[in-house]
């Protein structure tokens, strides 16, 4: 496993500009759409999508998005939207990191980065046999002193009947301040 250093803060509490122990986080841009898939294909819980579908959320989503890089190589991503209905809200549709750079808050991080202060709220859907995503939705919502609402989302029903676990929707916020001022965040508009 990798380490990095804990997120280093300014005197001000504001997060230092977003590259941590040689790893870089950045908007997600068009040459990332293949690793992001490939990430996704190798990792737990990730429904498959297609190529095509992570090209285009590069081009059309990468201002709510987030990629973590060591060198050139991918080691993760975080892929979210903002809901059309509800420009408060970042929806974050899929978070993978590559096994081996688990457990050292890149998840963390890139959310941190992700949200700042330009969202009252996060939304994202988890299955109940995912217990890490559960952990680190919940310590993002504790360090923004945010409460968690949990429902049901989608069952069987709505995967035509496809084997796949309910989706239980959360809800965070709304969000206190991420103690890093100046929206629209460190990693840019
Ligand atoms: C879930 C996932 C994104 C977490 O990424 P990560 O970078 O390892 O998480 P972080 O290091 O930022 O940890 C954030 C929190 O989650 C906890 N956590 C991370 N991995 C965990 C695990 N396997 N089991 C329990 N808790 C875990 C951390 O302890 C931390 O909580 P804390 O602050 O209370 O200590 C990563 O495990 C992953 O890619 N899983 C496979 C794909 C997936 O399930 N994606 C989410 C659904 S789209």
């Amino acid at each position: 496993m990798k380490s990095i250093p804990a997120p280093e803060r300014s005197g001000s509490g504001a997060p230092t500009p977003p590259e941590l122990g040689g790893i870089r986080f950045d908007r997600p841009r068009l040459t990332d759409g293949d690793p992001m898939w490939r990430l996704a294909r190798s990792s737990p819980h990730i429904d498959a999508n297609t190529p095509y579908f992570y090209l285009l959320w590069c081009r059309d989503f990468a201002a709510s998005s987030a990629v973590a890089r060591d060198g050139a190589d991918l080691c993760a991503y975080t892929a979210g939207f903002v809901r059309p209905a509800r420009p408060d809200t970042l929806f974050v549709w899929q978070t993978a990191v590559a096994s081996a750079w688990q457990s050292v808050g890149l998840a963390r991080r890139m959310l941190d980065l992700l949200v700042a202060d330009r969202y009252r709220y996060v939304e994202c859907s988890i299955t109940a046999d995912n217990p890490a995503s559960d952990r680190y939705v919940r310590a993002f919502a504790r360090s923004r002193g945010a409460p968690v609402r949990c429902e049901p989302f989608l069952g069987p029903e709505h995967f035509g009947g496809a084997a796949h676990a309910p989706e239980i929707l959360y809800r965070i916020g709304p969000l206190g301040p991420s103690g890093s001022p100046g929206s629209p965040g460190p990693l840019g508009p």
